[in-house]
């Protein structure tokens, strides 16, 4: 009876073993089932753990593997769904918000929406304060994802009506409420130390030559950088991706003497006027900085989207062609790690529409043969 029971058990065992083995392995469309993320509790357990997409045309033309962590499958859909996480986690870890509390942030974009996605999960009200310049479109999805949002004038930060600045004194006025500061709150930074450098390291099995994207707090390049310099004893470059317009391309290659901010982009979400406290601790690690074009960018978007089947914002493409070029300067057979932050469809009425790229003289830049996806007016 007992050695009948063993046997059945083994039995039981070794088939169990083997359909998990036919699980891993990809069926004939490439799909390896046992891939997929068991079961997360929650919302803010579908954060990270990201796919790192090799970028085929480009990898295959610069012989080397360029390869785009898949940020836009974040249930926010952007790259500030890990910072959302992070700086509410830290905020309740510092005792600063409890069950029913609120969170209050200056933003007009990809963090709000992370951040409304993650309270409403916990429960937390959410206070949004942005520039009144924003889209209605923008505060519309903030309200419609549960947010209290309040369009302010959009004056400097050195303003004491600042967006910011609002922010902050919202937060303060009201009990059990916590300011995130995602620029200077270094929970940001956090999440890409614990995550999103881990997560390149374990999917490349730590061949992983290089590594560039851009920056708005700063938290991705600064974490992931801090966390690949440190596993591979520094042997990881690490490069900024910058805009015009962002004062951080001058300020590194001049090794910190200036800071000369030059034109303006049409890129979201990235480009900076300052050293954030995200940026500050890792700014001198960085192995040297690319600025790309607002004319490369929006050619790699329409790239990406013809080549690689990818629908990607400019920043995300800003990223990609600082990966190109990286790829290009280490030579064949490198490993080249960038960060594809969200996806085109907040934007897509500007990037595809005929009027606003003449607008921004930007037409130009679209190669001939991918004119065809121009499809707005
Ligand atoms: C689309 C997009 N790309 C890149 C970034 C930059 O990420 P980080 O704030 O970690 O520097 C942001 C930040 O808001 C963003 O919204």
């Amino acid at each position: 009876m007992f050695r009948l029971g063993v046997r059945t058990f083994a039995t039981t065992a070794r088939r169990a073993a083997e359909t998990i083995a036919q699980m891993e392995a990809p069926n004939q469309y490439g799909i390896g089932v046992s891939k997929a993320q068991g079961i997360v509790k929650g919302l803010t357990g579908a954060i990270g753990n990201t796919p790192l997409i090799r970028l085929n045309h480009i990898s295959d033309a610069t012989g080397c593997e360029v390869l785009g962590k898949a940020e836009f499958m974040n249930p926010g859909g952007s790259i500030k769904d890990r910072a959302a996480l992070y700086v509410v986690k830290d905020a309740e870890e510092k005792g600063l918000l409890k069950p029913g509390g609120t969170v209050v942030e200056g933003t007009a974009g990809n963090t709000g929406i992370g951040l409304a996605h993650v309270c409403r999960s916990k429960g937390y009200k959410l206070v949004i304060y942005m520039p009144n310049t924003q889209s209605q479109g923008k505060i519309d999805l903030l309200r419609l994802l549960g947010a209290e949002v309040y369009p302010v004038p959009a004056v400097a930060f050195d303003n004491p009506e600042n967006y910011n600045h609002q922010a902050k004194r919202h937060a303060d006025r009201l009990d059990n409420a916590v300011w995130t500061n995602q620029f200077d709150n270094i929970a940001n930074r956090r999440a890409h130390i614990e995550t999103t450098g881990p997560e390149i390291w374990h999917q490349t099995k730590g061949k992983v030559d290089a590594f560039t994207c851009a920056t708005g707090t700063g938290g991705t390049l600064a974490g992931t950088t801090r966390y690949l310099k440190t596993v591979s004893d520094g042997k990881v470059k690490c490069y900024l991706a910058d805009p015009p317009g962002s004062v951080l391309h001058s300020y590194i290659e001049s090794g910190g003497k200036h800071v000369e901010r030059s034109g303006s982009s049409i890129t979201e979400g990235i480009g900076q006027g300052r050293v954030t406290d995200n940026l500050q601790p890792d700014i001198d690690l960085l192995d040297g900085s690319i600025n790309i074009s607002d004319e490369k960018s929006i050619e790699m978007v329409y790239r990406c989207l013809d080549e690689e089947g990818l629908y990607l914002g400019a920043s995300s493409c800003l990223n990609v062609a600082a990966a190109k070029e990286v790829a290009e300067k280490l030579g064949r057979g490198h490993t080249v790690v960038t960060v594809l932050c969200d996806g085109a469809y907040r934007y897509a009425d500007r990037l595809f529409s005929k009027k606003w790229l003449t607008e921004k003289s930007l037409i130009g830049a679209i190669p001939k043969h991918l004119e065809k996806y121009i499809v707005l007016p």
